[in-house]
């Protein structure tokens, strides 16, 4: 289970929630994205982990072999597959990102932020972004991380490190909302993410919301469904999974307090993309007292949070590669990790030489691949594997199979109506309304 936080929790709580929050609005957004957390994420994230203890393989083997227990399609380990070309994906932009963080652990460290005013902090943001050498080396650096510890086969040091990292962060964050209390912009910031206006809010904020439910507690890859085929038969799935998306929301909720204060406190533009928490939090940082101590731990507890979900994203594909190809894992890895890394170049030279904008569901987006990519994995291909999970485990699994591993009380039926109705159904009709169906 902490495994399975340390994949949820990450650069897409503090990171990529405020900013698709500050970019849709605020208040509709949260409060859809709330709404799919509970609706589709926690059945979604019992199904995932339910099939991979069942199916004890890598996700495509899992699905394949109960697929073949239940005498169904041989074509349904294909969502498996599809999950794990999007993990590969995502992996090689979340890189980029944790190279960004990385590189603010030494600006905040090196004293760069003290009495920084917003712009002399955009400038800094805009400084490194648009410098595609000194990006490689962070997003290098990232990757060898990630690889590092994926070789040597996560479990013990991974567990340890989340026990550590969850708490510290929520204190940390703490800490900044605590300071922003006093900003006497604290009220317009939970006005605007807490009070819903529905008036620009359409069907692409809905799939973006539906799309970071996704992201946010990993799902749609086979992450947590790999997860599942480590843990004991004895472990209580539905309790774990509420747990999951509980600490997983709270993170991201107080990192939405920790920086909409700061952006109202300096007029900054609540949309202004993925630049959000780093030209804003150095702000705070060199304002408060010690804000340079508080500040360089902050970001190192990012990169921490970003380390224990990308060495998720690197491990259905890597279990495949042993299962399938029976590469050594060291192998594995080293292939998988070096994808990932020539495909982040892409969005690395899109915040400069590549920079391009193009419009997708009525909304314009201003970073050219990395954008595409995050549209391609968040906005389709983890809501469709989603999908293809949810009828998989509704429809098709046997049902002494599910009953088997949740037992047959109240939480197993409830799991079972909404696997089969409410899941299906709310990604139908996100989908639709994209399509402009309904
Ligand atoms: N859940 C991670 C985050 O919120 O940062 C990102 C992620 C990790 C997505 C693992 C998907 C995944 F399989």
């Amino acid at each position: 289970m902490l495994a399975a936080v340390g994949s949820a929790v990450g650069l897409g709580n503090i990171w990529k929630f405020p900013y698709l929050a500050g970019a849709n609005g605020g208040g509709a957004f949260v409060l859809v994205y709330l709404l799919c957390v509970a609706v589709v994420g926690i059945p979604l994230l019992i199904a995932e982990v339910l099939i991979g203890r069942h199916g004890r393989l890598s996700p495509v083997n899992s699905l394949a072999r109960l697929a073949r227990k239940a005498h169904a399609s041989h074509l349904w380990p294909l969502a498996g597959a599809v999950g794990m070309v999007a993990g590969l994906i995502i992996l090689s932009f979340y890189s980029v990102i944790g190279g960004w963080a990385l590189a603010y652990v030494v600006r905040t460290a090196s004293g760069l932020f003290v009495d920084v005013t917003a712009e002399g902090a955009a400038n800094i943001f805009q400084g490194l972004i648009r410098d595609p050498e000194r990006l490689l080396a962070w997003h290098t650096l990232f990757i060898l991380m990630t690889a590092l510890v994926a070789v040597r086969g996560v479990r013990s040091g991974l567990e340890q490190a989340v026990r550590l990292l969850v708490p510290a962060l929520i204190i940390l964050l703490l800490v900044v909302v605590g300071y922003n209390l006093n900003s006497g912009h604290f009220m317009q910031a939970l006005d605007f993410l807490f009070r819903p206006d529905f008036d620009r809010f359409g069907a692409n904020g809905a799939l973006q919301a539906l799309g970071h439910a996704f992201f946010t507690l990993s799902l749609g890859m086979g992450a947590m469904l790999i997860y599942g085929s480590y843990l004991p038969a004895a472990a209580p799935i539905p309790r774990m999974a509420l747990a999951v998306a509980l600490l997983d929301t709270l993170i991201a909720m107080l990192a939405g307090l920790a920086i909409f204060p700061l952006v109202f406190a300096n007029d900054l533009a609540p949309g202004s993309g993925p630049g959000l928490l780093f030209t804003t939090l150095p702000v705070a940082f060199g304002h408060m007292p010690g804000g340079t101590y508080v500040g360089t731990l902050f970001f190192l507890l990012l990169v921490l949070a970003a380390w224990t979900s990308a060495i998720s994203l690197l491990e259905p594909l890597v279990a495949w590669l042993v299962e399938n190809l029976r590469l050594q894992r060291s192998r594995s890895v080293t292939l998988a990790a070096f994808l990932a890394w020539l495909l982040g170049l892409v969005s690395l030279l899109s915040f400069s030489r590549w920079a391009f904008s193009f419009r997708f569901g009525g909304q314009v987006r201003h970073n050219g691949w990395f954008d595409a990519l995050d549209v391609l994995t968040s906005g389709i291909m983890l809501p469709a594997v989603g999908l293809a999970i949810a009828l998989f485990g509704g429809w098709v699994l046997p049902r002494r199979i599910t009953a088997g591993e949740l037992g047959n009380g109240p939480v197993g039926h409830l799991w079972r109506l909404a696997i089969r109705y409410l899941v299906p159904l709310a990604i139908a009709t996100v989908f639709l309304g994209m399509t402009g169906v309904i």
